[in-house]
């Protein structure tokens, strides 16, 4: 039990165990919007009638006294910016040339502006793969040695909208390198799939994360790449937006320094929301540890985690976890939930990976 809850709250290199892993961000964010038990969503492709393929999909969840907006971008490493309003009637405002232009400052808008409650931003800003042959769970890099990490900013993605399914409210963005010299992503993919809810509900796939129609969730899956090694380890670097000077008071987090900054502001959809001025803090997520079971097996990985707005859906968390949460955080705020990971389940049974209670 204390392992995997040392790593619901390693931000680092943390090696969870291959069952679960839960990582939590909050922001202070306001009560009073939170809790909606429906929303009325909507899932939408704002088109770019001006040029090249640029995936913008927005999301909007209308409760009676509140709005969500979720506007995830292809446009640069994928990047999602959630919004919250104190009003049913907030609208996303997309100004094309603007966005896609060196300055893309209010190239994205939600309005009225003075109806905005709370905002903030998660961009997927690179792969990791590490090597950990020889590695031990108690090594001090316990994932071993890092290969060079593929950035998503030299992605290319699939076109959103072949993607999208009102049915299930869900939307996939499906990428792999642009340059691929050595063919590692010849037959694979890595998939973000975003599935927003309109009530409360637990879905019938593991790991089965209790959602309310203040989250969304994502599934990250790498699917049939070439590991480097025999023995591959996977992360994701997820870089988010620091309030003030401060990033999220988490262990082993980082403030990105201004040599890596240029690189996090090639998206354009944050720059283009929330300007230049911005402190960003970036974690790894890790999935995964050497002890194996492993992405080696049958090149197939996925993992779960919620997005939303407020404290997350305390049902199906272990008491402890709660009182960590209870005890480091307070407030409600932008949420990220990792649940669970899910292994070489192409052919197994699920049964196995259910998640904790
Ligand atoms: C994306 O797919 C949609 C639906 O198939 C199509 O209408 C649209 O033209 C495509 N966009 C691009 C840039 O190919
Ligand atoms: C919506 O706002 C009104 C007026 O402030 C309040 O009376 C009502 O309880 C709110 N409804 C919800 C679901 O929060
Ligand atoms: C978009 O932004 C450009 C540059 O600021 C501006 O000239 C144009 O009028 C804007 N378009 C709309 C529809 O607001
Ligand atoms: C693992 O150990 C073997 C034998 O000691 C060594 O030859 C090899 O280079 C090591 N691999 C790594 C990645 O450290
Ligand atoms: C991709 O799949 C094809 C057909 O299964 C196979 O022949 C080829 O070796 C694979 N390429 C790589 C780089 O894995
Ligand atoms: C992977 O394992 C095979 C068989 O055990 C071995 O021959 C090969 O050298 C290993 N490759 C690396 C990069 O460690
Ligand atoms: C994530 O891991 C990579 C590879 O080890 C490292 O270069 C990078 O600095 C890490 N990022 C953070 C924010 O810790």
């Amino acid at each position: 039990m204390r392992g995997s809850v040392e790593c619901t709250w390693g931000w680092g290199h943390c090696a969870p165990s291959p069952l679960l892993l839960w990582t939590l961000l909050l922001f202070a964010a306001p009560f009073g919007l939170l809790g909606e038990k429906t929303r009325q969503v909507s899932l939408e492709v704002i088109p770019n009638w001006l040029g090249p393929l640029q995936n913008l999909l927005h999301i909007r969840a209308v409760g009676t006294n509140s709005t969500l907006h979720y506007v995830w971008s292809s446009l640069g490493p994928l990047a999602v910016v959630m919004v919250a309003t104190n009003t049913p009637h907030s609208t996303l405002s997309v100004n094309w040339s603007l966005l896609l232009s060196p300055e893309p400052d209010g190239g994205l808008m939600v309005l009225p502006k003075d109806s905005i409650q709370f905002s903030s931003a998660l961009v997927f800003t690179r792969l990791l793969e590490f090597d950990s042959t020889n590695v031990s769970d108690t090594a001090a890099k316990p994932l071993g040695r890092p290969y060079p990490p593929y950035s998503l900013a030299d992605f290319s993605w699939n076109n959103i909208t072949d993607s999208l399914d009102p049915a299930t409210l869900s939307a996939t963005f499906q990428g792999h390198p642009m340059n691929d010299p050595t063919r590692t992503f010849a037959n694979g993919s890595l998939a973000f799939r975003v599935q927003a809810f309109s009530r409360s509900s637990r879905p019938a796939q593991p790991p089965r994360l209790l959602h309310t129609a203040d989250t969304c969730q994502l599934e990250v899956a790498l699917i049939g790449a070439s590991p480097r090694g025999n023995r591959s380890l996977f992360g994701l670097e997820v870089a988010t937006l620091g309030q003030g000077p401060d990033c999220p008071s988490m262990q082993e987090q980082h403030s990105i320094d201004d040599e890596y900054a240029p690189a996090v502001f090639q998206s354009p959809i944050v720059r283009a929301f929330f300007g230049s001025q911005n402190n960003f803090c970036a974690f790894n997520l890790t999935f995964g540890a050497s002890t194996g079971p492993g992405y080696w097996d049958q090149h197939y990985l996925s993992w779960s985690m919620l997005l939303g707005v407020g404290f997350p859906p305390v049902d199906g968390l272990s008491p402890l976890v709660l009182g960590i949460m209870a005890v480091a955080l307070g407030a409600p705020g932008l949420m990220l939930l990792g649940g669970g990971l899910v292994l070489l389940l192409h052919h197994k049974k699920y049964s196995e990976y259910q998640s904790i209670n």
